[in-house]
């Protein structure tokens, strides 16, 4: 017998933009057409070798079967501590400023539930990474305030104009953008975040580490009273490790322990190590040739594209930081989307971000070399 079940009000969330996209994708697949995908920033390239083998030798830990803890391994810590001190000049206490996290998607839904009431008041930039409106709003029955970013301003946000809310998210290196924030605004947030105790700025920098021209700075580095996302995923082609890291604002990190606590019971040790190994191969904040290499491909696609995009009179957010290449395409993109669908490129619509994204596009170039190439000739014969 089929019982048919009505999930809860709070699932009711808008329709996920991309489905009938994906639909349309995988039937051109299934009538054999290649489709290049151009839409998800799963980055191609494997982890460093390194990180691989730490995951591996630590599954013949005498731990490794164990229950790992919601907080995260203490050494693990204790590397994410001396990291953060070369990278970005900080101090952190391991022990009560540090929680390792299932990905930084996790920490950046499960802070919400540690800092929120229902019916509070969320900041959540437009456009944005879709998790902070969903999950770190709606599941958790708050009220959205959506704070408009513009290219004009950088894709920066006028800090001027929020007030009342009691969870921000921000997010530099920004997805879907690729803007940077500037150490003015990063000294202004800070400032702002001071003399707000009553609300949580949640910075997320899960890109923190994948910076062209210079590297990004911590929020950190400006107030101690934020809480700060970063994960191994973009850091190291890792996105299916699942581990990352929050930093921060002892009672907030505090706090995310505890509904962490309640639900799961931390990241499995073999990625912590991986997450260790990583952090450990910087050398006085300097990242590893790996690392390096990745940010040396990703620019060179990034250029190809972006190019080729100008050359064809596109309007490019010239960006300098992540792999995701953002661009105009007029007031509605998806008559452009659907065109390139036809000749094989499946790119992300802007407006998937919020409406502040729509007429943009998002195009990730965690794609190999060769579809990077092809992807530009389809953009050259798109009339
Ligand atoms: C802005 C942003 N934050 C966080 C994440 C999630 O990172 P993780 O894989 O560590 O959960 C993503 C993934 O795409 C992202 O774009």
């Amino acid at each position: 017998m089929n019982h048919s079940h009505k999930p809860a009000v709070r699932l009711n969330l808008p329709a996920y933009p991309f489905a009938e996209l994906e639909r349309r994708a995988a039937a051109l697949k299934e009538a054999g057409k290649p489709v290049y995908n151009l839409s998800i920033g799963d980055p191609d390239l494997p982890p460093p070798g390194f990180v691989v083998e730490a995951a591996r030798r630590a599954l013949d830990e005498d731990r490794a079967h164990l229950y790992p803890s919601s907080r995260g391994d203490s050494d693990v810590r204790r590397a994410v501590a001396g990291w953060f001190e070369g990278r970005f000049g900080v101090q952190l206490d391991p022990d009560r400023q540090v929680c390792i996290l299932i990905g930084a998607k996790e920490g950046l839904a499960n802070i919400a539930r540690a800092v929120v009431n229902p019916g509070d008041a969320v900041a959540v930039p437009d456009p944005a990474y879709p998790v902070y409106g969903r999950a770190g709003c709606r599941l958790v029955e708050c009220q959205q305030v959506k704070v408009r970013l513009e290219p004009e301003s950088g894709f920066l946000p006028n800090l001027d104009r929020i007030g009342g809310v009691k969870l921000m998210y921000l997010n530099y290196p920004n997805n879907p953008t690729g803007a940077e924030a500037t150490d003015e605004f990063l000294a202004e947030l800070g400032r702002f975040t001071d003399a707000n105790p009553e609300m949580t700025v949640a910075y997320d920098m899960a890109y923190g580490e994948m910076c062209f021209n210079r590297p990004a700075r911590s929020i950190l580095e400006f107030t101690p009273n934020a809480v700060e996302f970063h994960s191994l995923s973009k850091m190291a082609c890792a996105t299916g490790y699942r581990v990352g890291f929050a930093v921060g604002e002892p009672d907030r990190i505090s706090a995310l322990v505890k509904v962490k606590e309640e639900i799961d019971s931390g990241a499995p040790l073999p990625f912590q190590r991986a997450l260790s190994a990583m952090l450990d191969a910087y050398r006085d904040g300097v990242p590893p040739q790996d690392l390096i290499h990745y940010r040396e491909i990703f620019n060179r696609r990034r250029e190809l594209l972006v190019n080729a995009l100008a050359k064809q009179g596109y309007d490019v957010f010239r960006s300098r930081a992540t792999f995701y290449v953002w661009f105009k395409v007029g007031n509605d993109e998806l008559p452009f989307i659907s065109r390139a669908l036809e000749k094989g490129v499946l790119f992300t619509p802007g407006s998937g971000f919020g409406p502040g994204g729509r007429g943009w596009v998002r195009a990730s170039v965690t794609v190999p070399d060769d579809v990077v190439s092809a992807t530009v000739s389809v953009i050259e014969n798109l009339s």
